[in-house]
């Protein structure tokens, strides 16, 4: 992990959870953050707790291209390129893509899937004129690979993930053929304490500590393992799920 030092990350949904998570994992291992998002005030006051010259944000809605574009040309011109891209941001449907509106499906696919993808040719393209090493991860989720079992309603949720994992595919076999030199991970998370899912699943704080959840700090920490892997290794999938909590098993008379 150590090598990676000084080298430059962007982080996309910095401003809370598993991106605020990761930005600070990030830099805690001497790596530079670009961080992306649309709440500018909130990535200033992790900017601020981190201090000078270790967390950059820039506010991007990954629904727009333009922005998208703007985001990587300003960190091409602040420190050359990016070595670590980190497509986190994302948000959860409740509204079953039976009834939901087609604003409702694009706001979700533009997300979860498009903002990635344009974030990865924009990462790719950078990596590509500097010929550096590079490690791109997609922070995917177990509803885009096990929606049998999930069975409460997600809407267009799942299918984003599902296009999250061949999308995370299609850049390896892409990334190969191109002969680039950048590792590809996907972190596949069962329930984490976020807002994501506290405020979908309208759960007060005293259910959310009931519930078994991961910690933001969990798939940071996985973030770490990846990056740290030896030369010649590849994480590329991930999944990590709660661990179960003790149940009473009746003793038999
Ligand atoms: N929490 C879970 O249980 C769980 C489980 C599996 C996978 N995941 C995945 O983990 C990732 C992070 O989620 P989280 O749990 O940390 O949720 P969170 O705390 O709600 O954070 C979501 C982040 O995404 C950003 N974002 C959303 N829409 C955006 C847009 N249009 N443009 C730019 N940024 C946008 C938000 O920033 P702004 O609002 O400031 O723009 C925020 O920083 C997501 O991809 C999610 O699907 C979460």
């Amino acid at each position: 992990m150590e090598d990676w030092s000084g080298k430059v990350a962007i982080v996309t949904g910095a401003s809370s959870g598993i991106g605020t998570a990761v930005a600070k994992s990030l830099v805690k291992h001497g790596v530079k953050v670009v961080g992306l998002a649309r709440r500018k005030e909130r990535m200033q006051e992790i900017a601020s707790q981190l201090g000078k010259d270790k967390f950059y944000p820039v506010p991007c809605d990954l629904m727009k291209q333009d922005d998208i574009i703007r985001a990587f040309r300003w960190t091409e011109e602040k420190f050359g390129g990016v070595d670590i891209l980190i497509n986190n941001a994302g948000m959860v449907s409740t509204s079953p893509i039976i009834e939901a509106s087609y604003e409702e499906y694009r706001r979700i696919i533009d997300t979860n899937l498009i903002g990635p993808a344009i974030c990865a040719r924009e990462f790719a393209k950078s990596n590509k004129k500097r010929k550096t090493r590079g490690h791109v991860f997609n922070i995917n989720s177990i509803a885009g690979h096990y929606a049998e079992a999930i069975q409460i309603p997600l809407g267009m949720y799942g299918p984003s993930k599902y296009g999250l994992t061949a999308l995370t595919a299609e850049l390896r076999h892409e990334i190969i053929i191109a002969k680039l030199n950048i590792r590809v991970t996907s972190i596949s998370p069962g329930a984490v304490h976020t807002d994501l899912i506290v405020n979908a699943m309208r759960w007060s704080p005293e259910t959310a500590e009931k519930v078994a959840m991961l910690r933001d700090q969990d798939i940071a920490d996985a973030v770490i393992y990846a990056l740290g892997a030896p030369e010649g290794a590849e994480v590329y999938e991930l999944t990590i799920i709660p661990q179960n909590k003790p149940i009473e098993v009746p003793v038999a008379p």
